[in-house]
């Protein structure tokens, strides 16, 4: 496959329809080497990855159930174990986490963009070795008590939760905004 014919063909697998293989350790390696490899005004590196093999995928989800549980006092057990099963969808996850210098002259937005594309080539990098990826954030990312679980420090957030294994039939295209309707040429009238 050309380099373009895997941009155009990269799809995402919803996280609960994927099976093992995920990648193994060379794998990762090479993949955290393509979502580190990306532009970076400043070269700050406003970005780290947590990995999530085996054991601690069934450790996290003690904790994001525990966490669940804390918060929502009515959530019935059905719920509950939802939660604790939730990184057992894909065989590996790779949190990506923002970590931007505040300080630095470097528009911080700037920085966020720049692990916005650690998140794309991380996903382009997945689909080249032939794994599928998706990229989740739901309720886990936007929390305190989780980001506290990952010892993330003030000024950090989670950019995503990339789930990564094998796929057991090829996606089905789906809707995509019109490009044409997405492309002007300047001076626009
Ligand atoms: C920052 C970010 C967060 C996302 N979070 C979720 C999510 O929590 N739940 C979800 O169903 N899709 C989420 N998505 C969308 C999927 O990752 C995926 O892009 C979408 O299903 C479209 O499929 P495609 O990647 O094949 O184009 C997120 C995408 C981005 C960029």
């Amino acid at each position: 496959m050309t380099t373009l014919e895997l941009l155009h063909s990269r799809r995402s697998v919803k996280a609960a329809d994927m099976v093992a293989p995920g990648p193994n350790a060379q794998d990762i390696q090479d993949i955290l080497q393509a979502a580190h490899r990306v532009p970076d005004h400043g070269k700050i590196g406003p970005w780290r990855f947590i990995v999530f093999n085996e054991g601690a995928r069934q450790l996290f989800g003690q904790t994001l159930k525990d966490i669940y549980a804390a918060q929502n006092p009515e959530a019935s057990a059905k719920l509950l174990e939802h939660q604790q099963n939730l990184f057992l969808r894909a065989p590996v996850v790779i949190a990506v986490i923002a970590s931007p210098d505040r300080a630095h002259k470097v528009p911080e937005w700037e920085q966020h963009l720049a692990v916005g594309a650690a998140c794309q080539n991380l996903l382009i990098a997945t689909h080249a070795l032939g794994y599928v990826g998706q990229w989740l954030t739901q309720w886990y990312s936007y929390n305190d008590e989780v980001n506290q679980a990952l010892k993330l420090a003030p000024h950090e957030r989670i950019a995503g939760f990339m789930y990564l294994g094998s796929a057991t039939q090829a996606p089905t295209e789906r809707e995509r905004p019109d490009l044409s309707e997405r492309i002007t040429h300047f001076p626009t009238s």
